[in-house]
């Protein structure tokens, strides 16, 4: 925590550094309160940075300095100058060996930045700026140097890893072991990583598409050896994708995964080292669900990918977060699509991206994908950086067809490999490969907020011309009143009346993609023998909002005939939220609430329809989350949304009993578990019937969990139906579930993790009572981020209901919350008071309860300046 008011960089003030590092030797031994660093640092002054020898200045926070040498020689303390965040030292030579020694104390680093103890292990995290809470360094990504590490600790340590290969081992004197590492590959500081601790480790081997040995081994604790083979095999497929789609191969001898129980985030991609949070990696079939399986996979790629964007071709700037998130998670989201099923992985994703993104988008931390201005780096590692960045990606794959993608991608690799670049060198390869103008596009990185496509058509039956008529806007976001026209790929297509793709010109051409730059465009068809219905924005070709005055009958008809999955599964959607605004009226004019008999029989045939794949039913049965209807809204009405869902929810269960026991029983077999994607998609369904009918509130229904629960061989059904008894069943049977689940695994954290998140975000089971309850519970941990998550954050992000108590108490909850944390860990301060900054977005008295409650985290002292950051912003 700073002193100062925390200060805001701005990418208009970039500047090269002005020194460079050749190479970086450190140093460590590990203690738990006193670890040694010592570090020594070839620099030379950069030849691109100006004339002069100005003074070195190094990052550094909450350091003990020990000593500065120069070339050999002791620097005496009146020389340098220790800064409040580093240390300042004169040159008067334009190359030298620079040599500090600094003592850190990882026990009682709560940030979980730098070096820290993670369960008796030692571990880093440098990304962003970790790795001046380790040594005095110049802490930027476009210092990149060589790094050669040796970690000396006690025996009860025999795992000390780093970077690269293993050049040395051996003893010291005094009866400790040490081991020496050395990276080949130049990387910034936020790459470097070190682990040290009582590991084990499963070992595999994977061979290069040019033949090169390669040894893969994942490291956790002894008693989680046996949950690591999804993991591996998740790693072996992403290496062969890479070679496959993107034609980049390995470049170590060794790859290595350590899996940590306390992390900020879902992983790291430290160059040859990758650290996972646990949950991000562990995984069996008894202990893990269909859905953390899909998603270790999908991060397991996403880490690996970054060996290519990221590291070999890494960020000039912060500001450039983007260039390597947005990539990857693009990467990753085609690796997860190829894997299991495309149209649901693109329906997963881009629900995340309309609830969540176009929240952050409209609320009062939207920023560019590519930002202006931070106080706190840590801040922009969003959905707008992550998914919105990788939607912008996916853009330029679509402007650009597939082989004109790679040839994009493979002289940007090829041009930058070993450079820090930016989001502008990213977007010149891609024009450059392609004799391509993406000026107008470039605003996709510059401008924030959702673009809104207004669309009317017209038809003239006489020469059978259409007419699709696309108005586009931006809404203004901070510091950004007006916004010019994006250029937007708009995939549509034109259905006829017996529901197929109409020609859309001479050569047959069923589908097309519209570019859409102006404010306001016409693009006509001709030779349509028919009125159309259009089909707009397919697989959700951009990051937009599509306004259309669709009625009902043309949204059935799409949602049974569309030939692009994603959008019959989108209008599904709008016609379910069309019922629900409807519904939400109604309550609110006290009228009794009635569902449109025809969203009830299209969904009969959806789980009638057994040519779809079973998990696109699922997802098609899914009303749009509470979340989604509030980002929707003009102004949230809470009370109004929660009825207007439970009773939708409730009315199709009733509706449709008869035809959901039958799919159940359908798909409840006793097929031996596995992780394949077909078998995910019936799973899905299955349990997605299950909630449903136990929404009935009927012994029969409730009694079909209960079976389930008791006799489940695999944690997703088990979870599916512990899930269904918590939220329907009679208050005994969910405590009864809940102890014996509990008591079966309590030794696993992962399923702890479970068992607390499907209590505090439960709106029945998840009252603010018994979420304080569970944070006296022993296996909860404010300083272990996941139970935070799991236990503040269920009850905050996932249940709607609880956390908008017309009281207010939720939001004063997770203020007081957010404020115990901020002494601990800032960076998860800073996302957990997000869901009370969006206060302006309500109306009246929860508005003004939410603003107070916010309001007391400022006015509670000292915030750290992640905290303050969020909090200040959304106060204006
Ligand atoms: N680069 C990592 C990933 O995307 C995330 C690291 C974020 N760290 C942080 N302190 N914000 O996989
Ligand atoms: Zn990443």
């Amino acid at each position: 925590m700073k002193d100062a008011q925390p200060s805001t960089v701005y990418l208009k003030d970039y500047r090269v550094p002005d020194y460079l590092v050749d190479s970086t030797h450190l140093h460590f031994e590990l203690q738990p309160k006193a670890t040694l660093v010592k570090s020594q640092l070839k620099i030379r002054r950069n030849p691109d940075a100006g004339e002069g020898l100005p003074p070195l200045l190094l990052d550094g926070v909450e350091l003990e300095l020990l000593s500065v040498s120069i070339d050999g020689q002791l620097v005496p303390a009146s020389r340098y100058r220790e800064l409040p965040e580093g240390l300042s030292i004169p040159v008067d030579k334009p190359a030298f060996v620079l040599e500090i020694h600094n003592r850190i104390n990882p026990e009682d680093n709560t940030s979980l930045e730098g070096l820290y103890l993670s369960n008796g292990m030692y571990c880093t995290q440098c990304e962003a700026e970790g790795f001046r809470k380790i040594t005095y360094y110049p802490d930027r990504p476009d210092v990149m140097s060589k790094f050669t590490t040796t970690i000396v600790a006690p025996r009860q340590y025999p795992v000390l890893l780093s970077n690269g290969n293993e050049i040395e081992r051996g003893a010291t004197e005094d009866g400790r072991q040490f081991v020496t590492w050395e990276d080949p590959f130049a990387k910034p500081a936020y790459l470097f990583a070190l682990v040290g601790g009582d590991l084990q480790h499963v070992e595999d081997s994977y061979t290069t598409s040019s033949g090169r040995k390669v040894k893969l081994q994942i490291f956790t604790e002894a008693k989680n050896i046996g949950k690591c083979d999804h993991a591996m095999r998740s790693l072996k497929k992403a290496m062969r994708w890479d070679e496959a789609v993107y034609g980049r191969e390995y470049d170590l001898d060794i790859f290595m995964v350590v899996a940590v129980d306390h992390f900020n985030m879902g992983a790291m991609e430290n160059k040859g080292l990758n650290i996972f949070n646990s949950a991000c990696v562990l995984a069996s079939p008894e202990t893990a669900t269909d859905s953390s399986f899909q998603r270790i996979e999908s991060i397991v790629g996403h880490e690996y990918f970054h060996n290519w964007s990221g590291n070999r071709v890494t960020c000039r700037d912060w500001f450039q977060l983007s260039l390597k998130e947005g990539f990857t998670v693009f990467r990753d989201a085609e690796f997860s699509a190829d894997m299991n099923s495309r149209a649901v992985k693109r329906i997963e994703d881009v629900s995340m991206l309309r609830t969540a993104q176009f929240a952050e988008d409209a609320g009062p931390m939207s920023h560019p994908v590519r930002p202006d201005s931070y106080m706190e780096i840590s801040n922009f590692y969003t959905l707008t950086v992550y998914e919105k960045g990788a939607e912008v990606v996916r853009m330029i794959h679509t402007l650009l067809g597939t082989e004109g993608f790679r040839k994009g991608s493979d002289l940007y690799f090829e041009r930058h490999d070993g450079q820090a670049v930016t989001c502008e060198d990213f977007v010149v390869a891609m024009e450059d490969a392609n004799g391509v103008d993406l000026t107008q596009f470039r605003r996709w990185y510059s401008q924030a907020g959702t673009p809104v496509l207004e669309v009317t058509d017209a038809y003239d039956e006489v020469n059978g011309n259409y007419a699709l008529t696309v108005k586009q806007s931006c809404p203004p976001t901070p510091g950004q009143e007006e916004k010019l026209p994006f250029h937007i790929p708009l995939a549509i297509g034109l259905l006829g009346a017996d529901g197929g793709d109409l020609p859309l010109d001479t050569s047959g051409t069923r589908q097309v993609v519209l570019q859409v730059t102006e404010a306001e465009q016409t693009f006509n068809f001709s030779g349509l023998l028919e009125k159309p219905l259009p089909s707009l924005l397919r697989g959700f070709s951009a990051p937009v909002k599509v306004r259309y005055g669709y009625s009902t009958e043309q949204l059935l008809f799409l949602m049974r005939n569309d030939a692009d999955e994603f959008n019959r599964w989108d209008a599904g959607q709008r016609l379910a939220f069309m019922a629900l605004e409807q519904l939400q009226q109604a309550y609110r004019r006290e009228e009794t609430l009635k569902l449109q008999p025809q969203l009830v029989e299209a969904y009969r045939s959806v789980l009638q329809n057994r040519d779809l794949d079973p998990a696109l039913v699922a997802k098609m049965l899914a009303l749009p989350s509470e979340q989604t209807l509030a980002e929707e809204a003009e102004k949230i009405d809470a009370e109004a949304i929660i009825a207007a869902r439970r009773f939708a929810r409730a009315a199709l269960a009733e509706a449709l009993k008869g035809d959901l026991l039958a799919c159940y029983q359908r798909l409840h077999t006793d097929k031996p578990y596995s992780p394949e994607a077909a078998d995910i998609a019936e799973r899905s369904l299955k349990n997605a019937c299950l909630a449903y009918l136990c929404v009935t509130e009927e012994d029969d229904a409730l009694a079909l969990a209960q079976v389930q629960f008791d006799s489940a061989a695999n944690m997703t059904d088990s979870a599916a139906a512990l899930s269904a008894l918590v939220n329907h069943g009679d208050t005994a049977s969910a405590d009864a579930a809940l102890e014996s689940f509990y008591q079966r695994w309590q030794q696993d954290t992962q399923v702890v993790e479970l068992w607390f998140g499907l209590q505090s975000s439960s709106a029945k089971r998840g009252t603010l009572e018994n979420v304080r309850a569970l944070m006296q519970h022993p296996a909860f941990e404010l300083k272990n981020p996941n139970k935070v998550r799991a236990v503040i954050g269920g009850f905050a992000n996932r249940n709607f209901t609880q956390f908008h108590r017309v009281d207010g108490s939720g939001f004063k909850f997770v203020a007081e919350q957010t404020i115990a944390l901020d002494k601990l860990n800032p960076q998860i301060a800073a996302r957990l008071v997000l869901p009370i900054t969006r206060w302006k977005k309500y109306g009246g008295d929860l508005g003004e309860k939410m603003k107070t409650a916010l309001q007391s985290v400022m006015d509670s002292g000292k915030l750290s300046a992640d905290l303050y950051e969020v909090v200040s912003k959304s106060l204006v």
